[in-house]
C-alpha cells in the first residue's frame, strides 16, 4: 500500500495508456521498465535487513543492508521488462521464468490458461516476486501459483503489477497465501465478455513484442 497519485509514475501509465503514445515500443517497454523500478523500490521497504558496520575512505558507519532470499519470477511475454526494471535495482536476486498462454476450448470467449515452460530455482523459504504487468481475470497468477508449488513454499510472496482489474485482485487475495502483498500501479474496475481490462491499456505483450 503506498501513494502515488500525484507522482511520476502516472507519467509512464499514462504514456503506456494513451493510444497515440504506447505505439511506440521502445518507448512502452521502457515505461514498463521504470514502473518496475518504482513498484520495487516501494517494495523494498517491507523487505528483511540485518545492520552492519562498513568502512568509507574516512570513518566507519552503520548501514542497513537487505537480507532477504530473492527469487524474481516473471511472466511470459510482458513480464520480460519489468523483469529488468527489478533487476535494475535488485542486482543479485535468482531469476526464474514461467510461460502463460490463453486458449479457448470451446472456441468461445471462455478461456484457461495454460503453463508450458518453467524454469526455475527452488523457492523454498526464500521471497518469491511474481513480475506480470496486468493482472485481468487472475487465472495466469492461479496458475502459476499452482505451477511453481513444485519448487518448495516460499516464506513471503510480492506480485509486482502495472493494471489490476478488481476481480482479478480479488481471486489473489482469495488463492495466494496471507504472506502475499500486492503492488499494484493503477486499478480498474472492470473486464471486459473476453476477459480484457477496461479501459486497461490493450495487450501489454504485443505493444512491447507485437
Ligand atoms: C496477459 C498479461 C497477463 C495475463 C493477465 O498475458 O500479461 O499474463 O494476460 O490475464 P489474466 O489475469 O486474465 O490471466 P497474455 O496471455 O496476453 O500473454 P502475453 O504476455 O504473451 O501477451
Amino acid at each position: 500500500d503506498f501513494s502515488n497519485e500525484t507522482s511520476i509514475l502516472n507519467q509512464f501509465i499514462l504514456e503506456m495508456r494513451d493510444v497515440s503514445i504506447q505505439k511506440d515500443s521502445m518507448r512502452f517497454r521502457r515505461n514498463v521498465e521504470r514502473v518496475g523500478e518504482i513498484l520495487c523500490y516501494e517494495m523494498s521497504k517491507t523487505l528483511e535487513y540485518n545492520s552492519k558496520v562498513i568502512k568509507t575512505p574516512l570513518g566507519e558507519k552503520t548501514v542497513n543492508a537487505p537480507t532477504s532470499e530473492i527469487v524474481l519470477c516473471s511472466i511470459l511475454r510482458a513480464g520480460i521488462p519489468l523483469h529488468h526494471g527489478i533487476l535494475n535495482y535488485f542486482d543479485s536476486v535468482e531469476n526464474a521464468f514461467i510461460s502463460a498462454y490463453r486458449y479457448h476450448p470451446n472456441g468461445g470467449d471462455d478461456f484457461e490458461v495454460n503453463v508450458k515452460y518453467l524454469a526455475a530455482p527452488s523457492i523454498e523459504g526464500k521471497t518469491l516476486i511474481l513480475a506480470d504487468p496486468m493482472l485481468a481475470t487472475g487465472k495466469t497468477l492461479e496458475n502459476v501459483l499452482k505451477a511453481l508449488k513444485t519448487h518448495g513454499i516460499p516464506e513471503q510472496i510480492h506480485i509486482i503489477s502495472i493494471i489490476g482489474a478488481k476481480p482479478g485482485i480479488e481471486l489473489a487475495a482469495k488463492i495466494f497465501p496471507k504472506n502475499t502483498h500486492l503492488w499494484i500501479a493503477a486499478v480498474d474496475n472492470a473486464l471486459n465478455e473476453r476477459g480484457y481490462i477496461v479501459p486497461g491499456l490493450g495487450d501489454a505483450g504485443d505493444l512491447c513484442y507485437g
